[in-house]
């Protein structure tokens, strides 16, 4: 009811603001990385294996996008990602030493749970899910389990579950990284410090949001928009494209920058809104020349860009400024404007925003 979400529009809006208490309580009692925080008999699967196998659908398989870019870097595990709906019905090879990983808010998505028995089925009996339901079906079916504390979500576009389930993701890497002597005490005490500190940086940019309503007046008006991300980021731009085409219903897609000329360059026009995540990581100088190349074509960019990429306004360059670099643990931070801006742009829309047309919070029959 109305009390229930305070000074908040909608529910979306008031779970896109809870997220340094939810990220805050997903890592409470945090204090090392043990083999503990993810269930009994953790430390001898995680010994075990030598690949992880990641399954999940919607946000949730954005997050799992996400987290192979940090398993396969920091961790060094050999990790693959399937929509759950997909490797449910296709022939593939199993390998018994993989660790089978679900994420899934509600723990009840039917084709994850499907999926997950797939693998079973097939021999990977080592499954950890990350999922934000403790009594669901999911959390009684996977040996391991990662409880987030997002609380409560409601709003059907996910936000901050996906950012606990990546906060729980990279607790996960860092574990598995430990197990194969790959984390030294130093670099697990930054990781740690990091983490800690996110509630903070998440304010931070929480407070960005009167420069996002500016841009969503325009966004409220286009029917397209195309999202660019690069490397950890790619995953944060297709999430973004999906919050915008869920809940204001204007067309989005994602690409990898450096995929625009295979393509999506022939879509381009002073129309096509062109949102852009630049974080000072080593991609960054690419990245600029690709937008270069939307710029030569006369498209109108909007980036969010870190404090200290020296990316400037200009014509047809928009720029919000997001907080210093934040290392690995960047797309935490800079999927929360995308949130924001899809937010805006759907309530200027005047769409239904907790409830978007044709879709469903939780997704229980095939
Ligand atoms: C639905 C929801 C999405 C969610 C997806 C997966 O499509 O609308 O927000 O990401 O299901 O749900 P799960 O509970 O498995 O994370």
């Amino acid at each position: 009811g109305a009390a229930e979400l305070g000074p908040y529009r909608h529910y979306m809006q008031k779970e896109i603001f809870e997220q340094p208490r939810a990220i805050a309580d997903t890592l409470e009692g945090v204090q090392g990385i043990v083999p503990e925080l993810f269930g009994d008999g953790a430390h001898r699967v995680f010994k075990e294996i030598d690949s992880v196998l990641i399954l999940a659908c919607g946000t949730s398989y954005y997050a799992g996008c996400t987290a192979k870019y940090w398993l396969e870097s920091i961790a060094q595990i050999p990790t693959q990602v399937e929509v759950a709906s997909e490797y449910r019905y296709r022939d593939s090879v199993p390998n018994p030493k993989t660790l089978v990983v679900t994420i899934t808010q509600s723990g009840e998505t039917a084709d994850t749970l499907a999926a997950l028995k797939h693998a079973r089925s097939l021999g990977m009996k080592h499954t950890l899910t990350v999922c934000n339901v403790a009594t669901s079906a999911m959390v009684r079916e996977c040996s391991l389990a990662y409880i987030t504390r997002a609380g409560v979500e409601i709003g059907v576009a996910s936000t901050k579950a996906f950012t606990t389930q990546l906060a729980g993701l990279f607790l996960l890497t860092l574990m598995l990284a430990k197990t194969r002597g790959r984390l030294s005490e130093d670099a697990e005490a930054g990781h740690l410090k990091a983490l800690r500190h996110l509630p903070v940086a998440l304010q931070a940019v929480l407070a960005l949001e009167p420069q996002v309503m500016a841009w969503a007046e325009e966004f409220a008006r286009k029917e397209n928009a195309l999202f660019l991300g690069r490397g950890l980021h790619y995953p944060v731009a297709l999430e973004g494209a999906l919050k915008l085409k869920e809940i204001s219903y204007i067309h989005a897609e994602a690409y990898p920058a450096g995929e625009l000329k295979h393509g999506p360059l022939a879509l381009v026009t002073s129309a096509m809104p062109v949102v852009t995540v630049a974080p000072h990581d080593a991609l960054l100088e690419k990245l600029k020349s690709n937008l270069q190349e939307v710029r030569a074509r006369g498209g109108e960019l909007f980036v969010f860009a870190d404090a200290d990429t020296r990316i400037e306004s200009s014509e047809g360059v928009h720029v919000i400024r997001m907080p210093e670099h934040y290392g690995a643990l960047s797309p935490l931070l800079h999927v929360v404007p995308l949130q924001l801006l899809a937010y805006h742009t759907a309530c200027a829309r005047g769409t239904d925003v907790d409830k978007p047309r044709n879709l469903a919070k939780s997704v229980t029959v095939e």
